[in-house]
């Protein structure tokens, strides 16, 4: 059967992306998810009453430039609108950022454990994947990342604060390893949950970028905006880069709906920002909470706490929020659980505290 088709020989090589589990039920427990970083806070008003206006006419394309979009972020960070890239979430900048870089005989750097598409938008592009072991911590390795850059290398992806682990970087670490990089490689600055940062020495995107032309930011509507579901964000980056960004984007890939309510959002962005620090509140005291319990947990800066377990105790752990209807996110040395309602919490803060005392007894 696999000859049947003239498919790519390496997509049998591609590593899975790996959605965020849905809640299993338990009876009389209300279900939670809280495997995929999502906002659980009630849409913003104003923005459903725009995705409603927008749903009126499905019939025509949206505005393939997202103009009025792509004016008020321009505004809103003061740059020009040439050097802004709307996408269908920051997963299409990215997609597209490896799309206009990468082919076969080009490296990719990035740290690892870190966002699940970057390993796989490389192995699309069929260049070498370079993943550089983030520190003990869970920050990124930076004399790690500047050693694994050679004169293949055309891309190297930053995640800040990094999913999955939680630290972001530094203006400090930022400053030094640009100085490190070629000027004409293009590094991207993953900043999906910058909103949610509270750390004082976190690098501010927008001041590294007018710092230096190589650098592209990647961000979206999907976390502190809550509008995962519609699929949009952007890039900002040098004009040049920016045109070829928009060479490889689909037309249209922005919804009307999308749209509007990005721009309802944005222009309630003081509110927006106000509702990321409840929520970095919240996740700061239930990072506490599990360390507290006996849990190793790292310095998150995300909408998500990381705690670290071996692949064994990330399972039975992941299996007893199941059990109490809460889904979690268990990867590779450890377990994710994105901040959500206080009553979801609290179950995990009770399975943390049965699950240590299990392991201590
Ligand atoms: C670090 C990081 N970057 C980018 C994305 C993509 O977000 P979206 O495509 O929803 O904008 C995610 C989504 O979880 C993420 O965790």
């Amino acid at each position: 059967m696999s000859n049947r088709f003239l498919l790519r020989d390496a997509l049998a090589e591609f590593p899975p992306y790996v959605p965020g589990k849905p809640p299993t039920t338990a009876p009389g427990l209300k279900p939670y998810k809280l495997s995929s970083n999502e906002n659980h806070l009630a849409p913003l008003p104003g923005v459903v009453d725009a995705i409603a206006e927008a749903g009126q006419v499905p019939a025509n394309y949206p505005d393939p430039k997202s103009t009025k979009l792509v004016a008020d972020l321009a505004a809103h960070l003061d740059v020009d609108a040439s050097e802004i890239v709307p996408g269908a979430g920051a997963s299409e900048i990215l997609s597209a950022l490896t799309n206009i870089t990468l082919e076969a005989g080009t490296s990719v750097v990035y740290p690892w454990p870190s966002f699940e598409m970057y390993p796989i938008l490389a192995s699309a592009r069929g260049a070498q994947k370079r993943p550089v072991p983030l520190l003990e911590d869970g920050r990124h390795d930076f004399q790690g990342l500047v050693a694994a850059i050679d004169d293949t290398t055309r891309l190297i992806l930053l995640c800040s604060p990094n999913n999955p682990t939680g630290p972001s970087v530094s203006t400090v670490e930022l400053d030094g390893f640009m100085a490190e990089v070629p000027a004409e490689v293009i590094v991207v600055l993953d900043e999906a949950y910058f909103e949610f940062a509270t750390d004082a020495e976190v690098v501010d995107g927008m001041a590294a970028y007018r710092k230096f032309p190589n650098l592209v930011l990647a961000r979206t509507f999907s976390k502190a905006h809550g509008l995962a579901g519609l699929r949009v964000g952007f890039g900002v980056a040098d004009p040049t880069i920016a045109t070829a960004l928009r060479q490889v984007i689909a037309p249209f890939s922005v919804t009307s709906a999308a749209q509007v309510a990005a721009v309802e959002s944005l222009s309630r962005n003081d509110e927006v920002l106000v509702r990321a620090k409840e929520v970095a509140a919240t996740r700061d005291q239930f990072e506490q909470d599990l360390s507290d319990a006996g849990l190793t947990v790292s310095d998150s800066q995300g909408n998500y706490v990381w705690v670290s377990l071996g692949d064994e105790d990330a399972q039975a752990f992941e299996e007893a929020c199941a059990a109490q209807a809460v889904a979690i996110r268990r990867l590779s040395g450890g377990v994710r659980i994105s901040v959500g309602p206080d009553e979801a919490l609290d179950r995990v803060r009770e399975v943390a505290t049965a699950f240590v005392e299990s392991r201590t007894a």
